[in-house]
């Protein structure tokens, strides 16, 4: 845990913040096999907003519906034959319950792992790493949409004997913005690989083993947003391309955004499981790579792909440690290799705090989706271990998970992350 002054009060404009008062998430159950078409087809109609997706025929659909359109939305799914039960009754309490505490609207912070962190919080921290460490270094990725900086720290103790790289690790966070375990969990990496806070004999043989890259926040005008103005936002904070529909929750020219998972370059196709219009959560952009987080991101994996082993894109929720390829159910050929990892992974998080992780491939585990970031790793930049991870919950809080389960997610990440480096000790 490292102390630093923050120049800047980061008050949140409390005034022009979203709010979803009594605002719901549903669980439905759709009973019959017709109903996933139905099901999607009035997602369409009233433009909902999906927490999940189920993938066979026990799964739920997690629906978020405002309000107004909570009576409708119920009365079609009974009529189509499927139960809908409430699952989250007010958003906006929940928002309320997970809010960073009191501490960040102070001038002085301290860098915890107990707490979610802005932008600059992020950045000064990786700063003072740099600072006070002499294997580490900074790395600029590119520039977001807004102008913020898309940072990398690595941990190198330098190169081989022979003067070659050594074999990498390359994980990242906060693609989507409203998923913010993911960013405070690669936080609680970069914290024990710098800090080594709880003095673990292992540290030195992993850093010793391997060069370590990690990106906290990939999409931080998204997450900033998120801080000030809309927890749900999902996208990153691209304007409008083209025409476009300004029906959805006041979707107008200023609020746009791309879905960053959906326009990584291979295979990308806007169809499926991403869209194209720009007003939805999972609007794919105009072309393959549209977007300067995704451009920095793919730059980086190409760059450092020939000696990397591992990429994990982490997001919440529903606790998944889940393979290539997102695009098609047809396996990659060495997805036995890819399996036996991931297992390794959860064995390693199952005996941290008892939590579950579903390991397979993406569109057998969750769904089908093109243009993400797992699929560009392994399928275009060639890095052979490449997951999404979903962090928790499974469905209490979804994506508003309160600062109390940063500890325990980072603990049982780490752990399935060290599970990982040893079984390629062994192997590499
Ligand atoms: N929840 C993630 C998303 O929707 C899952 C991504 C899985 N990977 C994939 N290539 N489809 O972006
Ligand atoms: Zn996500």
């Amino acid at each position: 845990i490292v102390c630093l002054a923050i120049v800047a009060v980061h008050g949140r404009p409390e005034s022009k913040e979203r709010r979803y008062d009594g605002h719901q998430v549903l669980k439905v159950f759709p009973n019959l096999l017709e109903n996933f078409k139905n099901i999607e087809a009035l997602g369409d109609k009233y433009n909902l907003d999906f927490w999940n997706h189920p993938k066979h025929q026990n799964g739920t659909y997690d629906i978020h519906v405002t309000p107004e359109e909570v009576t409708d939305v119920m009365a079609e799914l009974k009529q189509l034959g499927a139960n809908a039960n409430v699952w989250i009754n007010d958003i906006q309490s929940l928002i309320e319950e997970s809010r960073p505490s009191d501490r960040q609207k102070r001038a002085t912070s301290t860098m915890s792992m107990n707490h979610y962190h802005s932008y600059a919080e992020i950045n000064a921290f990786l700063n003072s790493i740099v600072a006070s460490n002499n294997n580490t270094h900074l790395y600029k990725l590119g520039s977001s949409g807004q102008g913020r900086s898309i940072n990398l720290i690595r941990f190198s103790t330098g190169t081989t004997s022979s003067g070659a790289h050594k074999k990498s690790i390359f994980m990242d966070g906060g693609i989507h913005a409203r998923e913010w375990i993911a960013p405070a969990v690669v936080l609680y990496m970069i914290d024990q690989l710098a800090n080594n806070p709880n003095s673990d004999p292992d540290i030195a043989n992993l850093m010793d083993k391997f060069d370590w890259y990690l990106v906290p926040l990939v999409n931080p005008d998204g997450y900033e947003y998120t801080r000030s103005s809309d927890r749900m936002w999902r996208k990153n904070m691209a304007s409008s391309y083209g025409t476009h529909h300004s029906s959805f929750r006041g979707c107008g020219s200023d609020e746009m955004g791309v879905d960053l998972n959906r326009n990584f370059a291979y295979h990308w196709n806007p169809a499926n499981g991403g869209s194209y219009d720009q007003c939805e959560e999972t609007y794919a952009g105009p072309h393959a790579l549209s977007e300067p987080e995704t451009q920095a991101m793919a730059h980086a994996l190409d760059s450092v792909s020939n000696h990397t082993l591992v990429y994990l894109n982490i997001h919440s929720y529903g606790q998944y440690w889940i393979y290539p390829w997102g695009y098609t159910s047809h396996l990659p050929a060495d997805a036995s290799d890819l399996d036996h990892l991931g297992r390794v992974a959860a064995s390693a998080i199952y005996h941290t705090h008892r939590h579950r992780y579903t390991v397979g491939e993406d569109t057998v585990v969750l769904y089908s989706a093109a243009g993400g970031a797992d699929d560009y790793a392994k399928g275009h930049s060639g890095i052979k271990y490449a997951y999404t991870v979903e962090l928790g919950d499974t469905g209490h809080y979804g994506f508003i998970l309160p600062e109390r389960y940063i500890q325990p997610s980072g603990q049982e990440i780490w752990a399935g992350v060290k599970a990982m480096a040893h079984e390629l000790i062994r192997e590499y």
